[in-house]
């Protein structure tokens, strides 16, 4: 993979293997997050950024992604007080939940906002592979500088379907490296030795096999969120990964609409407010259905439309 983006990394000391990159997500604060220090959380965003950060008695900050950012934090909008006391950032694109990705200018500035406040840049990436278009989401470490700041998370649960064999990886400069190996090292001790045999036959699969993965959420983006749509849903075509991010209809709220979902049509949707109070608003619908189950759905979602 450190071809595909261009990036040079020595594997012995710069790359480790996790056990899915949750694990490694929810661990990192361990190593670098002492008790009330604050971690800069994207909103919305994935729950284990903000679980790993209070598990160690660290503070979530919340850095709100908003439609009008094109779901970008605005690091100008970090109240002053809470970046002095901030260790580490959380950025994740392409993004769960809105399937937004970041150019890479974006992540240049990031880059220098954290090596100015001296915060670790953790960029959660899994869902490299889940793109569209032939738009291939940057890395982090494409952006000048990142070696100094950033450490890289990336899974094969996405790429390769290999979500319940739990193995992922991180990238960083090898002191980074170190003392989240030293974190592993006293709790799990590693991924199993046949599941990383199997994750490296995985890497030498052909490139085809990701290209028929991305070709089949592909066709199910073009008929799905046209026909979200077509339905008068307020929806942008994603950019990358297998999320849906929608807005409810006005005048609701996303709990509430997911449970109308869920009773009147037998949808089970994401409400937006469980992923941050930035989330309020959206729900999030997923494309890892087969074409005909999408097409269900929006039959359903017509029918209730109707009523
Ligand atoms: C943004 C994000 N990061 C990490 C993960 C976890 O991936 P893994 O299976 O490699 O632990 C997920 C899975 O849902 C995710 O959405």
């Amino acid at each position: 993979m450190g071809h595909r983006f261009g990036v040079k990394v020595e594997p012995a000391s710069q790359v480790l293997a996790l056990i899915g990159t949750k694990e490694g997500i929810g661990h990192l604060p361990l190593a670098f997050v002492n008790p009330g220090d604050r971690v800069l959380c994207p909103d919305p965003g994935y729950p284990v950024y903000h679980a790993g950060t209070v598990f160690c008695g660290g503070v979530p900050v919340r850095m709100p992604l908003l439609s009008q950012n094109d779901f970008l934090p605005d690091f100008g909008k970090i109240p002053a007080a809470q970046l002095k006391r901030a260790r580490l950032m959380w950025l994740n694109y392409p993004n769960n939940p809105t399937a937004a990705t970041a150019p890479l200018s974006f992540f240049a500035e990031a880059v220098r906002f954290c090596r100015k406040h001296g915060l670790i840049l953790a960029h959660d990436m899994a869902y490299s592979e889940i793109y569209y278009d032939g738009a291939r989401p940057p890395s982090i470490f494409e952006a000048p500088g990142a070696k100094d700041v950033a450490i890289e998370f990336h899974s094969l649960s996405k790429t390769y379907n290999m979500t319940g064999w739990r193995v992922g990886f991180a990238v960083a400069r090898p002191e980074l490296i170190a003392a989240l190996a030293a974190v592993k090292g006293n709790l799990d001790s590693g991924v199993v030795s046949a599941i990383q045999a199997m994750a490296i036959e995985a890497f030498r699969a052909p490139a085809e096999m990701t290209d028929s993965i991305r070709r089949l959420y592909q066709a199910r983006r073009d008929l799905f969120v046209p026909g979200l749509q077509a339905l008068g849903f307020d929806v942008r075509l994603p950019k990358a990964s297998f999320y849906v991010w929608v807005k409810v209809p006005k005048g609701k709220k996303s709990a509430a609409f997911c449970t109308e979902l869920l009773e009147k049509a037998g949808i089970v949707a994401t409400p937006g407010n469980g992923f941050g109070a930035a989330g309020e608003g959206y729900f999030r619908m997923t494309l890892t259905a087969p074409e005909e189950r999408l097409q269900l759905a929006l039959d359903r979602l017509a029918k209730l439309k109707r009523r």
